[in-house]
């Protein structure tokens, strides 16, 4: 059963208790509706790509209650406090590298070194922020597959049954998704026309590049990242383990290897799903420091999350380009 939780402060209090928890929680921004979950909480962040039955990780926007906020996970240079000033709270996403510290889950960011953070302008979306005191991973509130919703209506239609609850917040003022502005590289780069123009942008900030696919029809810039690969070579489907290899586990692993890290003893997708980056990264670490040659992973089952993650472990695995 999915809760509505009404617009009040009784309802943010809720929502915000059950963020907490670790639970999914849909709630109304500016632009969209998103499904939210606590982004430091790696398994609360898993079930988001649950809920949606998403084929694949891609990273997730974080929201923060104010530019300061953001500004304390990731690093901004001039130019993010330049259009932060201008367009903050709104519906402007800025993809920044993290901090060395940065405390957001690995998976909110799909593995990447960086992080699209956003300050919703909406009173109820910014209590919500506020009294989780936390930043809320939100990708838009719908299926996979399926158009952004702009109402609870739109939410429930698409996702009853799937999620905790949902914060009855009206229906969405600006009704497209937020302008994803990378500024990680020399170059700003727009992924993802939205509701702040590239004229308003290029006012702000002089010339703004566009991704190859941009135009009429905004494609997942998802797509095109150059996602996190680990240095060591990745063997997949193992189920015996040579000594030199770092195996990557999920349930009981075979004898072998010079160093493990376990997805989910149990045998769990979303567990697994939650510590995968965390994964990857230490047996990198750990193998190269042992002289591993390789990384080696044991076969998840295409159940529940397993298909994201395999996704996911086949491109780690894909010959290397440069
Ligand atoms: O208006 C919005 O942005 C809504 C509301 C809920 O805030 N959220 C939303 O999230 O549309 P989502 O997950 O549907 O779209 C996030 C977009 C994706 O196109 C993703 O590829 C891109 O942002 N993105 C996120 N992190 C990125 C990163 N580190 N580098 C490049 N692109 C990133
Ligand atoms: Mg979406």
């Amino acid at each position: 059963m999915t809760q509505i939780l009404a617009a009040d402060k009784a309802g943010v209090s809720h929502a915000a208790a059950l963020l907490r928890s670790g639970a999914v929680v849909a709630f109304g921004t500016e632009t969209v509706y998103g499904l939210g979950a606590d982004a430091t909480n790696a398994e609360a962040v898993a079930a988001i790509f649950h809920a949606k039955q998403r084929p694949r990780f891609n990273p997730l926007i974080c929201h923060y209650g104010s530019a300061r906020r953001a500004f304390e996970h990731v690093i901004a240079d001039q130019r993010a406090l330049r259009v932060a000033a201008a367009f903050w709270p709104g519906p402007l996403t800025l993809v920044l590298p993290r901090r060395p510290q940065c405390p957001v889950a690995l998976l909110t960011g799909a593995g990447l070194d960086t992080l699209a953070v956003r300050v919703p302008r909406h009173a109820l979306a910014l209590a919500l922020i506020e009294a989780v005191d936390r930043p809320i991973a939100a990708p838009s509130a719908n299926r996979s597959g399926q158009v952004s919703p702009t109402s609870v209506r739109h939410v429930m239609d698409g996702l009853a049954g799937r999620i905790a609850a949902v914060l009855e917040c009206g229906p969405c003022e600006v009704g497209i998704e937020s302008t994803v502005l990378d500024l990680s590289g020399t170059v700003p780069v727009l992924l993802r026309p939205g509701g702040i123009t590239a004229e308003d942008l290029q006012a702000c900030l002089g010339p703004v590049g566009h991704t190859a696919v941009s135009g009429a029809a905004p494609r997942s810039p998802g797509l095109m990242l150059s996602h996190y690969a680990p240095r060591l070579p990745v063997r997949l489907n193992a189920d015996t383990m040579a000594d030199d290899e770092a195996v990557l586990a999920f349930g009981p692993p075979p004898p072998g290897g010079c160093c493990r890290f376990q997805l989910s003893a149990s045998g769990d997708s979303i567990e697994a799903a939650a510590r995968l980056f965390e994964g990857l990264r230490s047996l990198d670490a750990d193998g190269a420091r042992l002289g591993a040659s390789r990384i080696a992973v044991m076969s998840i089952p295409k159940i529940g999350l397993g298909p994201a993650i395999n996704d996911r472990l086949q491109r780690a695995a894909a010959p290397r380009t440069g």
